[in-house]
């Protein structure tokens, strides 16, 4: 298994604040990777840092054995990355279809820079994968719908197919079923695990609910104050006792 995402010996102080203390994190190809901690441990610090929307004080990141830690994040973008957020950044004017339009044509734009003099009949190729993406992430619904007035999760599912259109490698997800219902999250990590199968992704998780967490990840890495305490298969993170004091333990309710 070669490796994507390799960090190491990662730090992020904002001022005197020690966010992140010596992050060791890396994920393999076809890797699921969820990173689980308290609310305030720093997981959107470091998927901030990883996915260059921020610099990080000290410490490396190479993806696909690239040193990419001074790269801005949209390089990141064009190297595979897709990322979403812990509330869902989507055109929110804009309907349901014409958001996941823009991806496409983003994507297009940024490889192949010609393309613009084929937009006549591009125009239609990018409609219909537009198309099959609403259907695919089930928001044919939803198609003409403004994504402001979109429900929580369908705004979530939203932002997932725009970061597919983007056909990333590495899709990192942001706490993806935070505030979702039961039944929301249930479906939501259905579709997560179906759009990282058919698309040979690997994939970067953060998430509180541990039912999503043992049921998506190969590898689980707990963040608390700002360090990795432990690393490793879920049955073993599952078992570690420092884990479930912290994590599953007293606050398991919280997590
Ligand atoms: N831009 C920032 N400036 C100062 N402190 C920040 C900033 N971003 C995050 N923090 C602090 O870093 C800590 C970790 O935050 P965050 O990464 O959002 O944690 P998590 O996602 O695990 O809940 C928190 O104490 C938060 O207040
Ligand atoms: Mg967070």
């Amino acid at each position: 298994m070669s490796t994507l995402l390799d960090a190491r010996g990662i730090f992020k102080d904002y001022g005197r604040i020690k966010v992140l203390k010596n992050v060791d994190l890396d994920l393999g190809e076809g890797e699921r990777h969820v990173v689980i901690g308290p609310n305030g441990a720093g997981k959107t610090t470091l998927f901030k840092v990883l996915s260059g929307e921020t610099r990080p004080s000290a410490g490396t990141i190479s993806l696909n054995g690239r040193d990419v830690t001074h790269e801005a994040g949209f390089m990141r973008t064009r190297s595979g990355v897709g990322r979403s957020f812990q509330v869902a950044r989507v055109f929110l004017e804009m309907t349901a279809l014409d958001n996941i339009i823009v991806a496409v044509e983003a994507r297009e734009a940024t490889r192949r820079p010609w393309a613009g003099l084929l937009r006549l009949s591009a125009a239609r190729t990018v409609a219909d994968e537009a198309e099959s993406l609403l259907a695919a992430l089930g928001l044919a619904a939803a198609r003409e719908t403004p994504a402001e007035t979109l429900s929580h999760g369908d705004r979530k599912r939203l932002e997932l197919a725009m970061n597919l259109a983007l056909r990333p490698k590495l899709l990192m997800l942001d706490e993806p079923t935070a505030g979702m219902s039961p039944t929301d999250r249930q479906a939501a990590v259905n579709l997560i695990d179906k759009v990282v199968r058919e698309n040979g992704l690997s994939l970067l998780l953060t998430e509180h609910d541990m039912g999503v967490v043992f049921q998506l990840g190969t590898r689980i890495s707990v963040l608390h104050y700002g360090e990795v305490v432990v690393s490793g298969l879920p049955a073993e993170v599952r078992a570690n006792p420092l884990v479930r004091e912290i994590y599953l333990g007293r606050n398991a309710g919280h997590a």
